[in-house]
């Protein structure tokens, strides 16, 4: 396995399609963009991304700095999207999927879309910082409930935006399996995404029935683990040092190829801010375990 000065690209873990929409298996989350405030740096992650052939990002309009928002940083807030567009934009063969339901106010107090009228006005923001007529692929992120909560009402209202033609395909995300029955009878779903990693399995059934259905599962999370938002834990799987070791690769590396062997159908969307942390991502896509390897891991 060479190491993150090789060039291996994104296309070295296959692809697979969202609706009529060809992606890298290996593809890129653009969260941790908006970390820091050194822009140029932001900006040459993306653009090395599409270097080294990853045309799948993810993004929200939510993703944003504090800056001019939250007290303490005065600058003016930079927007994971508005990146995207400066690095990469008119984006020839790039898929860019974005969520709404969360959102964010001009004051940066964050709220959850309840209303079409506030899915339409996230739509919205979306088209605008990207720079485009029509989104490639809108996931409804909601927050779970327990007990019996629909996503009808918000999903419909996406599909009256998809028939409309300001967004080609929608996915879910952080759902159930009964959501993703509840949706598909509204409209086509092309990718579900949820949190997924070695030390997080508890929505294998789901992972499996998307498969079965066609549909991408793409996990977030992939690297962090159980880490969430504050990154990558130290080593928690048994086997997980042995199988880098023998490798000659990191364990956050281990932990993208894992989520890649889970099904044809998973996608990686790993997110880094660090360009070094980005090319060894993506030497990930070519990293093979073998079945002894997976039973240690898993
Ligand atoms: N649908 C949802 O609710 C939801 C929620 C969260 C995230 N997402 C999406 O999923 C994407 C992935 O999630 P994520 O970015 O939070 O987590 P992640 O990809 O699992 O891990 C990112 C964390 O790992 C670090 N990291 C990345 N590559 C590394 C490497 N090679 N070696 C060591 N550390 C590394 C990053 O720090 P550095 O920046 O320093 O590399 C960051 O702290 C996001 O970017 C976002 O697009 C979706």
């Amino acid at each position: 396995m060479p190491g993150p000065e090789s060039t291996i690209t994104a296309t070295a873990a296959g692809t697979f399609t969202l609706g009529d929409l060809t992606v890298t298996r290996m593809g890129f989350g653009s969260m941790r963009l908006t970390v820091s405030r050194d822009v140029e740096r932001a900006l040459t992650v993306l653009r090395r991304a599409a270097e080294l052939g990853v045309n799948h990002v993810d993004t929200a309009a939510f993703y944003v700095s504090p800056g001019g928002i939250l007290e303490g940083d005065p600058g003016p807030p930079r927007y994971a999207t508005e990146l995207i567009r400066e690095a990469l934009a008119p984006y020839d063969d790039l898929v860019i999927t974005t969520k709404v339901g969360p959102g964010i106010r001009e004051d940066g107090t964050f709220y959850q879309a309840s209303t079409a009228d506030d899915l339409r006005r996230q739509v919205e923001e979306n088209l605008r910082r990207l720079g485009v007529d029509r989104l490639d692929v809108v996931n409804l992120r909601i927050i779970k409930k327990a007990g019996k909560d629909s996503v009808a009402e918000r999903f419909e209202a996406l599909a009256r935006m998809r028939e409309e033609g300001l967004v080609r395909h929608l996915g879910l995300s952080n759902v159930r399996l009964d959501h993703l029955v509840e949706a598909q009878r509204i409209a086509p779903v092309v990718c579900v995404q949820n949190s997924y990693a070695l030390d997080n399995q508890q929505d294998a059934p789901l992972l499996r029935a998307c498969g079965q259905r066609g549909i991408a599962f793409v996990p977030f999370f992939a690297i962090a683990g159980s880490g969430r938002e504050k990154g990558p834990v130290s080593s928690h799987a048994p086997g997980l040092s042995q199988v880098a070791r023998a490798h000659g690769v990191t364990e956050q590396q281990v932990r993208l190829a894992w989520t890649l062997h889970q099904g044809r159908h998973v996608l990686a969307i790993p997110g880094t801010g660090n360009p070094d942390h980005l090319d060894e991502n993506i030497a990930a896509a070519a990293i093979r375990l073998s079945q002894e390897e997976l039973a240690i891991l898993t």
